[in-house]
């Protein structure tokens, strides 16, 4: 079989490049090693970015989005006592943000490549990569116990931070970063009416809480917790008792309660790999790269590399221009770090450290308390919140 452009990975980076190219008459298959079921079953944030949103419409799948969609022109910070409205959209000279689940957006490109006979490939097992130094790399699979191959022109990793695409790259050449926080995320969604119009970011000395949501009917909360924490210690009960304890007293009044529909534990990262690009192999997403949550960056800068991966192979493919090819990973990287900066800047600014020395403490407080005074503080989270230019 011969391909255009193989893509590993049925997630939101994968499933975007793959409808792009196609608008575009570039061919290529998906590899997935999961079930699409398992995939559309995966809670992920949901706040997008404009530049996210506008490439959801030049990828045609913008219309539930469009109908289902909320904007957020504003952000609360809670610190202690203390709250601050962020006008994101005053502040970001117009720029909004918009709420719009992770697992929607993958349906609605599931379905449009559906539509269009994409070629998906889920329980594709044992996924390899051969050749990414050759002008023709392949990839091999197994499905319904045979192995088939694939020659490609070029193959993109959009396989998460598990998958096998970033190991291809040669160990002298490749360098990873990375930074863990001594903390975990509790998440709770719920069907529950959310707890305020707005997402609410809450500095508390129990340690950091967040509310957000999906829906009208949707709730997701967070707290944070300890990294060893378990989630068979944490009933629904206690959750509800412990984010009220976390927010101020008139919004933990207004909380609906009710049963959670799904509770997980998740660690904090920050995680890139350089090059993001080598010989006809190129990593998006994921695979390149991790966020803490905090600053909801991670579907965002998995939708920027695609903007890149994609205008790169279209250029190469309709005027054998290969600059944006050559430059990829320089150009992805210069908005991946500023992300990463901003997402790590804003996981310090909220979260306890328990380690923290008094005087490590005193400059979290200043750092807090400099954003809810300072109007120049708080333009600089709302022009990295809403999303840096490509
Ligand atoms: N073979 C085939 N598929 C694989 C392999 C493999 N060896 N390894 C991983 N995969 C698949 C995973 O099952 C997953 O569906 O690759 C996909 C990667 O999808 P994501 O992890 O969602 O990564 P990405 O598409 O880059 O989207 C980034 O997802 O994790 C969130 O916070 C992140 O919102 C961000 C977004
Ligand atoms: C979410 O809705 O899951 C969410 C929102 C904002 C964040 C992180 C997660 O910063």
């Amino acid at each position: 079989m011969r391909t255009q452009v193989g893509i590993i990975g049925a997630g939101p980076s994968g499933l975007l490049l793959s409808q792009l190219l196609h608008l575009q008459g570039i061919d290529s298959i998906v590899l997935e090693r999961q079930t699409m079921k398992h995939v559309l079953s995966r809670i992920r944030a949901g706040v997008l970015e404009m530049g996210t949103v506008d490439l959801l419409h030049k990828a045609g799948v913008g219309k539930r989005m469009n109908k289902e969609s909320r904007v957020h022109e504003g952000l609360d910070i809670v610190a202690r006592d203390k709250r601050c409205r962020i006008d994101l959209e005053k502040l970001s000279g117009g720029k909004v943000v918009t709420i719009y689940g992770q697992t929607e957006l993958t349906r609605d490109l599931v379905d449009a490549r559906r539509a269009s006979k994409g070629k998906l490939v889920y329980e594709a097992g044992d996924v390899d990569i051969h050749d990414i130094d050759s002008d023709s790399p392949r990839l091999s699979y197994l499905k319904d116990g045979k192995t088939f191959e694939i020659v490609c022109d070029f193959i993109i990793g959009c396989d998460g931070y598990h998958g096998v695409s970033r190991k291809q790259i040669p160990e002298n050449i490749l360098n990873e970063f990375e930074r863990s926080y001594p903390f975990a995320w509790l998440g709770m969604l719920s069907e529950t009416k959310p707890v305020s119009n707005e997402l609410i970011y809450v500095s508390h000395e129990r340690g950091f809480a967040l509310c957000s949501q999906r829906s009208e009917t949707l709730s997701r909360y967070y707290l944070q917790c300890q990294l060893d924490e378990k989630l068979e210690a944490w009933s629904d009960e206690r959750f509800w008792q412990e984010l009220g304890r976390r927010l101020p007293e008139e919004t933990a009044n207004r909380l609906e309660t009710g049963p959670s529909l799904e509770k997980s534990i998740t660690p904090l990262r920050s995680f890139v790999a350089e090059p993001m690009q080598y010989g006809r192999l190129m990593l998006a997403g994921d695979a390149a790269h991790i966020v803490p949550p905090t600053g909801a960056k991670g579907l965002n800068l998995a939708a920027s590399d695609i903007h890149y991966c994609s205008n790169a192979l279209i250029e190469y493919y309709r005027n054998n221009n290969k600059e944006g090819l050559n430059n990829y990973s320089t150009n992805c990287l210069q908005r991946v770090w500023k992300a990463e900066r901003f997402s790590w800047w804003m996981t310090n600014l909220l979260h306890n450290f328990a380690d923290d020395s008094p005087f490590e403490k005193r400059l979290r407080e200043a750092e807090l308390n400099y954003l809810i005074e300072s109007e120049a503080a708080q333009r600089v989270l709302a022009e990295n919140y809403t999303g840096l230019p490509y």
